[in-house]
């Protein structure tokens, strides 16, 4: 009996060891390779809008650019939580310059009702951040556009907000726009750009259904940054690194996206360090004339020859005006 009770305490043991070199060996490449935004550049008199800025990255963005002194609407889908957020944001930074706007990126009708109520009221956009973000749920879910729900999330209400919202976006310039993807962009067994909404194939999980998605973010990044081209907009798309943030656990019933939440909790980068890349973007000097790249830590990095496929760009590109069935007056490049 002593035996067993030895075996199971040495084979916890070893697991607990294998566990904490993991988060050692984790936690050293991160910091290894990571950069803060390090621009002091106030943002008085720019207006901001972060979409997905009640949690997480977004709301970290949002308190920062608020501190500069940016007019910050926030477009979020729980106002209710946002609220509190925006007021949580007022207090710490003292600016009275933050704003909650109701904005389902997942709906057509809702990305449509908000980027048209923002072109009639504000007269400049300096800053677009495209954040708002989900991992897909374990199973197959179409919304009422009939979308696949994290295809819609993360790339078909960012796509038609940017279109309808361009002009004034050009029209506000210097501008920008930043992307939020995902070094899982890299990971996109079976993409179809035929199939964006997963109609054809079946369905793998959400991990295949988020990574498609993030990919699309840096398809759409460099196709959009093709037609800004003798534009003063700047457009890029970037990863923000394995932080620990509501994604990780907002979706009950997708067990892999737990037990990687709980790495990253240990092993991640804070939701501060996160968004540097976001705001490094969002406001830096240095990068007010960059335009297609992906980011990481604040620089450059090299990606994947699809992720780089300016054919496969446009594809979806096309795709992507057919499903969300882009209007005349909504085509501003
Ligand atoms: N965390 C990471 O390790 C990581 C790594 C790579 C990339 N990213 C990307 O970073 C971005 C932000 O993620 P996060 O980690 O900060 O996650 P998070 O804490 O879950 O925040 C996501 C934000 O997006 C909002 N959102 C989700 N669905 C929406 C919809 N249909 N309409 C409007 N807003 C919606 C959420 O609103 P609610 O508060 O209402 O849920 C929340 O404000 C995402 O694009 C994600 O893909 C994150």
């Amino acid at each position: 009996m002593a035996g067993i009770w030895s075996v199971l305490l040495y084979v916890f043991g070893v697991l607990v060891g294998l566990f904490g070199i993991l988060i050692i060996t984790a936690r050293t490449y991160i910091y290894w390779g990571f950069r803060e935004c390090n621009s002091k550049a106030s943002m008085k008199g720019k207006v901001v809008l972060v979409t997905g800025a009640s949690a997480g990255l977004g709301k970290e963005v949002a308190r920062d650019l608020a501190q500069r002194g940016a007019r910050v609407i926030m477009a979020c889908r729980n106002l209710a939580k946002a609220n509190k957020v925006a007021e949580e944001i007022r207090k710490s930074t003292g600016s009275d310059l933050v704003e909650v706007q109701l904005l389902d990126t997942s709906s057509m009708a809702s990305v449509r009702k908000f980027a048209n109520s923002f072109l009639k009221n504000e007269t400049r956009l300096d800053v677009l951040v495209l954040n708002a973000g989900i991992v897909g749920p374990a199973s197959l879910t179409y919304t009422e556009d009939d979308h696949e729900l994290t295809m819609a999330t993360n790339h078909f209400g960012h796509f038609l907000l940017t279109n309808i919202l361009l002009d004034l976006v050009k029209r506000s310039s210097p501008s920008r726009v930043v992307v939020v993807s995902s070094r899982n962009h890299q990971y996109t067994n079976g993409f179809d750009p035929d199939d964006l909404d997963n109609k054809k194939r079946p369905y793998i999980g959400s991990y295949q259904s988020y990574n498609h998605s993030k990919l699309c973010n840096v398809l759409f990044t460099k196709q959009l940054s093709h037609y800004l081209e003798g534009t003063d907009v700047a457009c890029n798309a970037l990863c923000p690194g394995s932080v620990m943030t509501e994604i990780f656990y907002k979706l009950p019933g997708v067990l892999w996206l737990q037990i990687i939440g709980v790495i990253v909790y240990f092993s991640g980068k804070t939701i501060a360090e996160g968004a540097q890349t976001i705001i490094h973007l969002a406001v830096a000097e240095e990068e007010a004339n960059t335009r297609g790249e992906y980011y990481e830590n604040c620089r450059v990095c090299p990606t994947t020859d699809q992720a780089n496929d300016m054919g496969l760009a446009k594809k979806v590109w096309e795709k992507s005006e057919e499903l969300v069935d882009l209007r005349a007056e909504e085509r501003h490049y």
